[in-house]
């Protein structure tokens, strides 16, 4: 059997925080035992509220930041023991494209500058000719015209969203094998959002990468994964995980319906009326602190006893849904009533 594109295995990330006045520490689990495969042509989307863990996710797989344990694979080679050249090689097969496009951008370096940089240090491309209309090439693929001009402008000479969309197109300079968007549209005008949303669709089927796509809004999310796949983030975990159809019309962890029941509907006046699942406590608890059982149970409305001390494995219910509940019966039968987003 062929290796998978991407295989990640147990991946964990434990953050050491230094307390400032103290000077003491404390250990912040923010990625718990992670496991996934992608193969090309696959979108995983990866959703949660803001400390979730999804950013961390994004900088192991892209070499950004080194993971505490497990494993990351690519054609099922070991990226984690490559050291040196060779590590660097590797990491650009898998780029991540920046959620802050001002901070990823050179103010002092024309879009051409920046876009080529990659090709230029990695060598792929030496004569400036091919170059110049390759890099043209890039620029018209995320929907940015003329190419020309586009090419020759500083980033302050562009919109928001033309910035983000220079983004994509230097995450793309290299051919990655898998791609990493972390939250691509959160900085950009609502107004422009579905227009790169479709960029990056359109991207993502006709590139044959993975993409790995990170978002804390679960309206985003469902719109991305549509026929992929969606793990639902919580302190660190995968709570749910399988194909975006199964999970968003049988929601079956407590916190994923609490999601889903908050993104606004089309209709203002439903959103008034319908019923929300709320959480007991509007604040997640810190990463910081150590649970015994299972993680969500400090907010669950249905926690028993058990879910206090027995942590929930993540459990196939069927057709790749899985599902972190010791009471996924239950809850889908007292939850049903939430489910107004269909
Ligand atoms: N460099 C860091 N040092 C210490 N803690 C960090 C660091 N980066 C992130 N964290 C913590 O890790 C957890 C997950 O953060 P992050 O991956 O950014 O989540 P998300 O992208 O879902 O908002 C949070 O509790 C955050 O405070
Ligand atoms: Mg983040």
């Amino acid at each position: 059997m062929t290796s998978p594109l991407l295989d990640v295995d147990r991946l964990e990330k434990v953050y050491l925080r230094t307390h400032a006045s103290t000077g003491a520490t404390t250990r912040v689990h923010a990625v718990r035992s992670i496991s996934f495969q992608l193969q090309s042509g696959e979108v995983l989307c990866l959703v949660g509220e803001s400390g979730s863990g999804k950013s961390t996710v994004g900088k192991m797989l892209a070499d950004v930041v080194p993971p505490s344990s497990g494993t990351i694979r690519l054609h099922g080679q070991d990226l984690l023991a490559l050291t040196g050249r060779e590590r660097d090689q590797a990491s650009l097969r898998i780029q991540l494209i920046h959620q802050d496009p001002f901070a990823a951008l050179n103010p002092t370096r024309t879009v051409a500058q920046s876009i080529s940089a990659p090709l230029v240090i990695h060598r792929h491309m030496k004569a400036k000719g091919p170059r110049m209309a390759r890099l043209a090439e890039l620029i018209e693929s995320v929907g940015l015209s003329p190419a020309r001009e586009i090419l020759a402008k500083y980033p302050h000479q562009l919109s928001g969203g033309q910035r983000q969309r220079v983004v994509i197109a230097r995450a793309l300079t290299v051919d990655p094998e898998v791609i990493v968007a972390d939250e691509a549209t959160s900085m950009v005008d609502v107004s422009l959002r579905v227009g790169i949303l479709d960029t990056l669709k359109r991207l993502g089927d006709t590139l044959g990468a993975g993409f790995v796509f990170i978002t804390h809004d679960f309206g985003v999310a469902r719109h991305f994964a549509f026929q992929q796949r969606l793990a639902v983030m919580y302190l660190g975990a995968f709570v749910e995980f399988g194909p975006t159809e199964l999970i968003v019309s049988n929601p079956l962890h407590p916190y994923t319906t609490m999601l889903l029941s908050a993104v606004p509907l089309p209709d203002p006046r439903k959103n008034r009326t319908r019923r929300r699942l709320r959480p007991l406590g509007e604040e997640i608890p810190d990463a910081a602190d150590a649970t015994v059982g299972c993680s969500f149970a400090s907010r669950c409305p249905f926690a028993t006893d058990r879910c206090q001390v027995e942590p929930p494995a993540l459990v196939d219910v069927g057709g790749g849904h899985q599902v972190a509940c010791h009471y996924v019966d239950r809850v889908a039968e007292e939850t049903r009533a939430y489910r107004t987003w269909a």
